[in-house]
């Protein structure tokens, strides 16, 4: 059994993508275990880059066997894009296994995502609006529907029609939306089957037996800690559990399948969308992270809020996804910098604070307190071995993971795959 799980550390754009396209040639299969085209990753492989929302990362390698698990939710239409895409870019999608069990976002859902986000105003979540939360409303409702529902035109119709009546009833009276017409939505959806349902396996029963004869899993997590349903900075969080734990109720395999769990964390830190940020800048320096570390995201091009690296959400992420290793990404962003802050502890009506505050009105008034530590000044972007960084980028890497206490194992100094400086990493 050699299944590893990869998680952001953070509010998501950790930098993920890159790290899993590192990776994944060391592995057989490369699952999604939650979340849908929420998530963006661009990867940079050779002269191409892609921004991939849905597909796994490794389907840029043919040996590798890319999977979308139980635990995720899909936009047919992106999907198909996405196939187009990667097809026209000369990589095959052939390989690729959907599970039955995930759940389909439907129009309905995304009609729902937008004109609830409309009706909170001032409160709005800043969703991505790609019907994600409505999606897993309703499969929680057991009012869903799933990849396995296309197999069965008359079940499709029928789940459709039931589903679409209360999803309906909301949009035309509490937010005077249009209603959507089930005939419409079917005539679409069956056709795209004839393209999607090729792909639908038991994906839990594959990945059992394939961790079972030895075969090596990553499990590839989208999104971050914190944004995580149960453990993030909940209500301003995605819908699905992100963490570590994720990746067995959204495939299907024990947790004794998981040997290793790598966070990936950036050496500062973002968010998009709305929510506390204890050590957001709202000045020069986090516009110039913005700048320079081309914070905007890839699925909705929105700016990404910057601040300083904050450990007491690392340690927190180190504690709830039990990490085993961090990675360190996007160092060179912070080479403009003659000095530079990590938040050490929270200061809350007096008390300090070393891990996340479990309620949300106390993260809300937390007060960062700040460690000083001289930067490098320089652009360390062609750096290849952890030696020839400069002693204050290694100072740097080695107080955070003193303060996360897991050890930093992999550094990424730029986007391209050469741009990394493993130390210590190893795939089982
Ligand atoms: P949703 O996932 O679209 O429902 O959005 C909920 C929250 O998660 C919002 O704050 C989004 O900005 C955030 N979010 C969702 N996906 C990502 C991601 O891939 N990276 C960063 N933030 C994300």
């Amino acid at each position: 059994m050699a299944g590893t799980v990869l998680v952001g550390a953070q509010w998501g754009d950790e930098g993920k993508g890159k790290i899993t396209d590192l990776i994944a040639p060391d592995f057989d299969y490369v699952v999604r275990y939650q979340g849908g085209n929420n998530a963006g990753h661009t990867v940079v492989h050779g002269d191409i880059t892609l921004a991939l929302h849905l597909v796994p990362s490794g389907i840029m390698y043919p040996q590798v066997i890319p999977v979308i698990a139980n635990g995720c939710v899909l936009d047919l239409k992106v999907l198909l894009k996405e196939i187009d895409t990667l097809a026209a870019a000369g990589f095959s999608t052939d390989r690729l296994q959907i599970s039955g069990n995930a759940h389909i976002i439907m129009p309905w859902h995304i009609a729902l995502d937008g004109a609830s986000e409309i009706q909170r105003g001032a409160s709005e979540i800043g969703t991505t609006r790609r019907g994600i939360g409505p999606t897993y409303e309703h499969k929680a409702a057991r009012n869903g529907i799933r990849m396995q529902d296309l197999l069965d035109p008359n079940l499709f119709r029928a789940k459709v029609a039931a589903s679409l009546e209360t999803a309906n009833a909301i949009l035309t009276n509490l937010y005077e939306e249009e209603p959507i017409d089930a005939d419409m939505v079917c005539a679409e959806y069956l056709e795209m089957a004839t393209r999607v349902t090729p792909y639908i396996t038991d994906t839990a029963l594959l990945l059992n037996s394939e961790l079972a004869a030895g075969r090596k899993v990553l499990f590839e997590g989208a999104q971050g800690t914190l944004l995580d349903i149960d453990h993030g900075t909940y209500p301003y969080v995605t819908s699905s559990n992100c963490t570590a734990g994720g990746a067995i109720t959204g495939t299907g395999v024990g947790p004794m399948a998981v040997k290793k769990i790598l966070g990936v964390a950036k050496a500062y830190i973002t968010r998009v969308g709305s929510g506390p940020f204890p050590t957001e800048l709202d000045d020069d320096i986090g516009a110039k992270m913005v700048e320079i570390g081309g914070e905007f995201g890839t699925t909705t091009g929105r700016m990404r809020r910057c601040g300083w690296h904050d450990s007491v959400i690392t340690r927190y992420a180190a504690m709830v996804n039990g990490l085993t290793d961090l990675c360190i990404t996007k160092l060179d962003v912070l080479g403009f910098l003659d000095k530079i802050k990590i938040c050490v502890a929270y200061e809350i009506d007096g008390q300090s604070y070393t891990t996340l505050p479990g309620s949300q009105s106390l993260l809300e008034r937390a007060v960062p307190v700040y460690e000083e530590m001289p930067g490098w000044e320089t652009d360390i972007s062609a750096v290849k071995r952890y030696e020839d960084l400069p002693i204050e980028a290694r100072n740097y890497l080695e107080r955070l993971e003193e303060l996360a206490g897991v050890p930093v194992t992999i550094v990424s100094v730029g986007p391209e795959r050469g741009q990394t400086i493993m130390r210590g990493w190893q795939s089982l």
